[in-house]
């Protein structure tokens, strides 16, 4: 920005100087010269409008470093689970096949920075070595199905050719083909891997995959924060894809401020973030769900809010600001995550809420608390009305617990007297927001 701002300075400055002598000296040639030319001359005169947003003083020093997509080159209180990780693959760099490696844990948890700086090093090493083991990252939020996964991964080794349109079977034979004939060790790490439509196909080739080749390998990375995805998967898919797991737990409070502080040097410029926010951002994230990301996100926010209001140094005061935000942001993500038939229980107990189907003041109980039941009836219809299948009430359980587990809701067991002894469900957050928001996104 300092370089750039300067550049603009001197370069409007010059403008500006310049503008003023040719006017001077045109007016003094001919006194009626057309307006044409003062025109230009004043609008020369004139500030550029990219002059005062590029010289506005800023609190960041490099705002990518502070956004959640950002991979630091340090990764505090992650030393054991980068052990555990590289010691699995570092059997691929050994020409030989490593084992297929499953890491889960909540959300902000480390588990993309951790793999993808793993994989970094990984290929380093391997290019500095004899270049026979390779690694592929595939985000699987936007390649969902075993086709696309596939097709990304070949993408990476033959860029310039399009397999766009190529059978499913061609694409994974072409995959092969390239590991056999180079003697290439694979590790395709697929990041949300609970996304992926048909995932026991998926796993179940890629497997295989491996009595075909005569030579190389294909080793799969999971990664998920879905925590009972694994016990949903087909009991084949399951042990092939958990030959390692690895949980990536939760950071406290001290955890987060020490990442924070170590961020806060790259992002920020120097003095421009008060210790109190720092204390702040970490103890809510670590209140929150123990996710950094939630604390790099409150830190980011906060230091919009700051520069919006000219003012040189981020407070607690707009970390509580910010705050709000933040919570939405995530949950409006965390919701897009979820797998379909999670999001449309989400929806119907959203749909209810607004609705003021809930339970009536007389038992004593809030408006918005719902019956499981009801929930469950309206799952069922909306599932429906989408043409999508219907889970039974053992997975739909399963499904309520899961939400909660997420903080979207909170479960309580009613009382005797009401409907019998059933579970009581109401929505974490604003209604009508998740409802409005749901509603798009699922009928769109
Ligand atoms: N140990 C760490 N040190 C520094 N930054 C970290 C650490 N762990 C996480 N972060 C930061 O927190 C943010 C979220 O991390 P990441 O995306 O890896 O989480 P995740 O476990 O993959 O979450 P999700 O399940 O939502 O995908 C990123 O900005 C990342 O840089
Ligand atoms: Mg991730």
């Amino acid at each position: 920005m300092g370089v750039i701002a300067v550049f603009f300075c001197r370069f409007f400055g010059v403008l500006e100087m310049g503008s003023g002598i040719l006017q001077s000296g045109f007016s003094s040639i001919n006194s009626s010269e057309p307006n044409h030319l003062s025109s230009a001359g004043a609008a020369a005169s004139q500030r550029n409008i990219f002059e005062s947003v590029l010289q506005k003083p800023t609190i960041f020093k490099d705002r990518n470093a502070i956004t959640p997509h950002f991979t630091p080159a340090s990764l505090p209180f992650r030393e054991k689970q980068i052990s555990e990780i590289s010691t699995v693959l570092a059997t691929a760099l050994q020409e030989k096949k490593s084992d297929n490696l499953f890491v889960y844990g909540k959300v902000g948890t480390g588990k993309t920075c951790t793999v993808k700086f793993v994989m970094q090093q990984f290929e380093e090493f391997s290019m500095q070595s004899n270049g026979k083991a390779e690694t592929v990252y595939i985000n699987c939020r936007t390649h969902n199905s075993k086709y696309k996964v596939l097709l990304s991964a070949l993408r990476k080794f033959f860029p310039d050719e399009n397999f766009m349109g190529f059978s499913s079977s061609f694409v994974l034979e072409k995959l092969l083909d390239y590991c056999n004939k180079q003697k290439k060790h694979l590790i395709i790490a697929l990041d949300e891997i609970d996304k992926v439509k048909d995932l026991d196909e998926l796993v179940y080739s890629l497997t295989r995959a491996n009595d075909e080749l005569s030579a190389g390998s294909v080793s799969v990375l999971g990664i998920s924060n879905n925590v009972l995805f694994k016990e949903r998967l087909d009991s084949r898919t399951k042990s092939a894809l958990c030959e390692h797991e690895m949980v990536f737990p939760p950071y406290n409070a001290k955890e987060l401020r020490q990442i924070l502080l170590e961020r806060m040097p790259l992002a920020f410029k120097e003095g421009a973030v008060e210790e109190a926010a720092i204390n702040l951002a970490s103890a809510i994230a670590a209140r929150e769900s123990g996710d950094a990301r939630t604390a790099v996100m409150l830190l980011l926010r906060a230091g919009e809010l700051a520069e919006k209001n000219n003012s040189p140094k981020i407070s607690d005061l707009d970390i509580v600001k910010a705050k709000r935000q933040v919570e939405e942001e995530i949950i409006f993500s965390m919701i897009s995550t979820l797998p379909l038939q999670e999001q449309l229980v989400l929806f119907s107990i959203s749909s209810l809420s607004v609705n003021k189907k809930g339970i009536k003041r007389i038992t004593g109980l809030e408006e918005n608390v719902l019956f499981s039941g009801d929930v469950y009836d309206e799952y069922v219809r909306v599932a429906s009305s989408l043409k999508e299948s219907v889970v039974s009430a053992r997975w739909y359980r399963e499904f309520i617990s899961e939400l909660e587990t997420y903080g979207l809701i909170v479960t309580t067991q009613s009382g005797k007297g009401i409907r019998g002894s059933t579970r009581l469900i109401k929505l974490a957050y604003d209604s009508e927001k998740i409802f409005e928001a749901m509603k798009k996104e699922l009928f769109k």
